[in-house]
């Protein structure tokens, strides 16, 4: 385990038994961790410490009510599901490859891997087709942000747009993410905040990473000639490629966990609100 004073100060896991106690102790090793992360800087949702934002379901929660959240939502992530939405994802990329195409050239970051993720997870948030171009947009001018102060303006924009979605979504039946979410009965109801909360995180978790993971993968052919040819030629070595490529240029280098009580991990004593 290493430690850092950057950020407020946080401490690195690298070892796989460490990473596995803290990944399925989350009564000790909790997912809620406030001050850091995507959600922090949609302004409205933000809190303070004082008075920290409430969880975000699935996202924040720990144990039993982790698993309760997972439950609800896990029919968006199954094979099958995946399967259901490719029609969608490949209009979407061939529409977005058609407005560059014929310049023979583009940023393919700015262009192409930034545009197609937001549009799909807007649409299983359950967002109309008419209003995922502008959250898609928004949600790109806030990871665009350079400063904390334009994060914020930024993210209250970005906030009183995703809002109008939920008060939409709260009248609709379910069978979309947002309606899900506020309609779910594990017990304890949901408020506004907490959908926001988790609305803006899930845009996050489906957008920056596969935005990433995508460029990588198209930095790697444009850097290996020979590897591109080998991938358009064959369905089998473009899969292999994109299972690889997912592994060893991974999106997502670390994920935080905060600690609850005061404990040891890999021999090193921890105190109520380390991260890491
Ligand atoms: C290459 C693409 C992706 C990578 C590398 C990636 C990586 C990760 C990582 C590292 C975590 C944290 C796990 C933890 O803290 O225990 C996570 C959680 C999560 N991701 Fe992804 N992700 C990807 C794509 C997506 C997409 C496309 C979506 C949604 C459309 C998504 C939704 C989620 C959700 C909901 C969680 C929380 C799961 C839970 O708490 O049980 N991810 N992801």
């Amino acid at each position: 385990m290493a430690k850092s004073s950057a950020h407020g100060g946080f401490h690195l896991l690298t070892g796989y038994d460490e990473i596995r106690e803290a990944a399925s102790s989350g009564d000790v090793f909790s997912s809620y961790v406030h001050g850091l992360g995507a959600a922090d800087v949609v302004a409205e949702d933000a809190g303070s410490d004082d008075n920290p934002p409430p969880r975000a379901p699935l996202f924040e929660f720990d144990g039993q009510s982790h698993l309760a959240w997972r439950r609800i939502l896990r029919p968006y992530f199954t094979p099958a599901a995946a399967k259901r939405h490719e029609p969608l994802i490949r209009r979407l990329c061939r529409e977005t490859l058609a407005r560059f195409v014929k310049d023979g050239r583009a940023d393919l970051v700015t262009a192409y891997t930034q545009v197609v993720p937001p549009l799909v997870v807007a649409a299983l948030l359950g967002v109309s087709e008419s209003g995922r171009e502008l959250l898609a947009e928004q949600a790109k001018r806030l990871v665009g942000a350079e400063t904390r102060e334009e994060a914020e303006e930024r993210g209250r924009e970005y906030a009183k747009l995703l809002l109008g979605h939920i008060r939409d979504r709260a009248g609709a039946s379910r069978g979309d993410m947002l309606s899900d979410v506020i309609h779910a009965d594990i017990g304890e109801t949901v408020n506004e905040r907490q959908v926001l909360r988790f609305a803006s995180l899930m845009v996050a978790a489906g957008q920056l990473t596969t935005t990433d993971a995508a460029a990588m993968m198209a930095l790697l052919l444009a850097e290996n000639p020979d590897l591109r040819d080998r991938a358009r030629d064959s369905q089998k070595v473009l899969d292999d490629f994109i299972e690889e490529a997912v592994r060893h240029e991974p999106a997502v280098a670390a994920t935080g966990r905060a600690v609850t009580r005061p404990t040891a991990l890999g021999g090193v004593l921890l105190d109520a609100g380390d991260r890491f």
